[in-house]
């Protein structure tokens, strides 16, 4: 049988690094409450740089660690929630960051679950044999969209910025990705959004309307904490029974990275030991949206967690509400 794998990843974050203490300085915040509350000591926030600027430089590293240029890939698969532009998306962009002109790419909007819903996109073209190599990139900007001023602070203080890519080839091995389950629920929209530009405005971006706040991220923490925790152990299993795979097989679970805390009970609903088994890198890069699990990933592999023929399981939650989980044979 045809399987995706990834072959390599590249991560990229900014070099301006946020701490606790420098957001001190900005609201009504301390170091204390941040770490105690989410296990969040730092994180990276752009300085002039763009969505594609994160973007190329892990695409970069991804094809080189695959040994491929850029014209080897067939179809790029772009994640984010912040392009360049409101309109065109990242994807074709990131055709011209590469040199690739003519090159298909399709953008998602899938919020935290960007890359899991990535990863299905990438497993359906190379299991039916449309496309041999995938270029799937994360890439995310959310400090631009951020209110750091006191009303803000439980959202401000969670997010960073920051980019992976993943490069996706075929096998014929009994490795790489042996299933995914994706989900969502529009009926919790407004628990985790940027309202703004909206076509419930006409015209859909006016100063009124930013006077109002709707051009910054807002969230209802509690009752994305709340479906997180269940949500998140739910999937897993879900993806488990689906790849025939036993809870004692698996190696590494690597979650999204949204908050210690959410990370800490998952591992407690799943009765999993955190930290031999469940990845956390929090505490460096902050929620960096969907590129927080290639991320997690790429540092993981860095640090020998995992290897040749570990089953990996990811898993995600956010904004939507979207969530999925995959059973991953590295
Ligand atoms: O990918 C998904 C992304 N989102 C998430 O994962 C978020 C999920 N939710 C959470 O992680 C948590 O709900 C938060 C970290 C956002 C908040 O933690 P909490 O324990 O649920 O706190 P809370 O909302 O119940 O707020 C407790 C207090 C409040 O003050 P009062 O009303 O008790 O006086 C807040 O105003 O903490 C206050 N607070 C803060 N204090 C200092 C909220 N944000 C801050 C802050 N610094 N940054």
């Amino acid at each position: 049988m045809r399987r995706a794998y990834i072959d390599s990843i590249g991560m990229y974050v900014p070099p301006k690094i946020v701490t606790n203490k420098d957001l001190e300085a900005m609201m009504d915040t301390s170091d204390e409450w941040i770490r105690e509350r989410s296990g969040i000591h730092e994180r990276h926030h752009v300085d002039g740089e763009c969505t594609t600027d994160l973007a190329l430089k892990a695409a970069e590293e991804a094809l080189e660690k695959a040994g491929m240029t850029a014209e080897d890939i067939d179809h790029i698969i772009f994640s984010t929630m912040a392009s360049d532009y409101f309109a065109p998306g990242g994807g074709p962009m990131m055709t011209r960051r590469l040199g690739i002109p003519g090159t298909p790419a399709v953008d998602i909007r899938m919020a935290c679950s960007g890359f899991l819903y990535g990863l299905s996109i990438a497993k359906a073209f190379i299991e039916s044999g449309a496309y041999d190599n995938i270029l799937l990139i994360t890439s995310e900007v959310q400090s631009v969209a951020l209110d750091f001023s006191t009303a803000g602070r439980d959202t401000a203080v969670l997010f960073g910025d920051g980019a992976a890519a993943v490069v996706l080839k075929p096998t014929d091995e009994q490795r790489g990705i042996q299933s995914i389950v994706t989900h969502s629920d529009g009926r919790y929209a407004e628990d985790l959004m940027l309202r703004s530009p909206s076509t419930l405005d006409n015209p859909f971006q006016s100063h009124e309307i930013l006077d109002k706040g709707h051009g910054k991220v807002t969230m209802n923490g509690r009752s994305v904490f709340k479906h997180a925790i269940t949500k998140f152990p739910q999937v897993i299993k879900e993806a488990l029974e689906a790849a025939g795979v036993e809870k004692s097989e698996v190696k590494l679970v690597v979650p999204h990275q949204a908050n210690l805390r959410i990370t800490e009970a998952v591992a407690n609903r799943l009765d999993l030991e955190l930290h031999k088994v469940v990845y956390s890198n929090i505490h460096k890069y902050g929620n960096t949206t969907s590129a927080s699990i290639p991320i997690a990933m790429y540092e993981a592999l860095a640090e020998g967690r995992i290897n040749r023929g570990d089953i990996v399981v990811v898993a995600s939650f956010g904004a939507g509400f979207t969530w999925g989980a995959s059973v991953i044979q590295w």
